[in-house]
């Protein structure tokens, strides 16, 4: 830690939009800070880095994890938290604009954390407020937050972040924290496989950056067949809320399931990754498998955010631990 603290901090001061504000030593670092964090928070150690700051949750979307696990994040650090997390409670229902609403909000607390239905929001959001901005998920645009503990949960269970074989199945169309995590995974060299129905394939114009500016390999498929070899499969849930058409969702609502026939085929250490909420794409069977990783994942997101809370807001904890 001592050492860590030495090193310039990339992400002080700054919002969180998009996980392409990150370059590699950045994600490092968080994953580093992560890290301890988690042995801090294994260890009961009562930690006081932000002791006085203060947290706004402004969720204009449903949430269970991203919202709580913020709130435990910053409260395990010493700090408090205010917010909402159903905004027909908020002043937007009084037709206050999101702009308005956040440069407000700066004046009552040092960061705050927005989860909104539109793809653009939380750089607008950053760009009228005082104070950072975090992406909690901006329709189907990103989720960089998600993505850096599922980075985490990679590194635990696999020792490393590149040369690894990954598998995006399912919603790449709508799913933000796909998104997110393909750039993520790009940056670190991996090449990956795209396994999704043709009406819900990654947006083009993300998989062409993939391919041009990061030069990765990208193999897509509508089979679930090319995933047994994978290292990791990452499947969320089918987006419902963003399709247009409620009858399109019902036709690819169950159109994967990874389950124990599944786990039987395929590679013996491969890893089943999910953002969470599960809905039918991932059987109940497999829980309990070695393979099926999503809990351990989900528990991963306090330390993770905790960690990108006390770089952004510059606590130190090289005292505490
Ligand atoms: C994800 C989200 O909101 O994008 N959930 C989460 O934050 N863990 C994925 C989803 O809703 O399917």
């Amino acid at each position: 830690m001592a050492g860590n603290s030495e090193k310039a901090n990339p992400l002080l001061g700054k919002s969180l939009t998009s996980i392409k504000e990150l370059d590699k030593g950045a994600v490092e670092r968080i994953l580093e800070e992560s890290a301890v964090m988690l042995k801090a928070y294994e260890s009961g150690a009562r930690l006081n880095a932000l002791h006085g700051k203060i947290l706004a949750n402004l969720f204009y979307e449903p949430s269970t994890r991203t919202r709580m696990s913020f709130e435990s994040a910053m409260l395990r650090l010493g700090g408090g938290t205010i917010g909402f997390a159903d905004p027909s409670t908020s002043s937007s229902t009084k037709g206050e604009t999101l702009a308005d609403t956040v440069k407000v909000v700066s004046g009552f607390a040092d960061i705050i954390v927005l989860r909104y239905p539109e793809k653009g929001a939380a750089k607008e959001a950053a760009a009228h407020a005082d104070v950072p901005v975090v992406n909690a998920g901006d329709g189907a645009g990103e989720h960089p937050t998600q993505t850096l503990y599922d980075l985490f949960t990679i590194k635990m269970e696999k020792k490393r972040l590149h040369g690894l074989n990954v598998a995006l199945v399912g919603d790449l169309k709508y799913g933000r924290a796909i998104h997110s995590i393909a750039y993520a995974l790009a940056l670190f060299g991996n090449d990956m496989t795209f396994i999704a129905p043709k009406q819900l394939q990654m947006p083009e114009g993300i998989t062409k950056e993939l391919k041009d500016e990061y030069g990765i390999g990208i193999t897509e498929s509508d089979s679930l067949e090319s995933a047994l070899d994978a290292d990791v499969v990452y499947i969320p849930r089918v987006q419902r809320e963003r399709f247009p058409d409620p009858e399109e969702y019902r036709r690819f609502a169950n159109y994967y399931v990874i389950d124990k026939k599944f786990l039987s085929r395929a590679n013996k250490e491969i890893r089943i990754m999910s953002p969470l909420p599960r809905v039918t794409e991932i059987s109940t069977e497999i829980d309990n498998t070695k393979n099926a990783v999503y809990f351990k994942q989900s528990a991963y997101g306090v330390p993770v955010r905790m960690a990108i809370l006390n770089l952004i807001l510059g606590g130190s904890l090289a005292k505490e631990i």
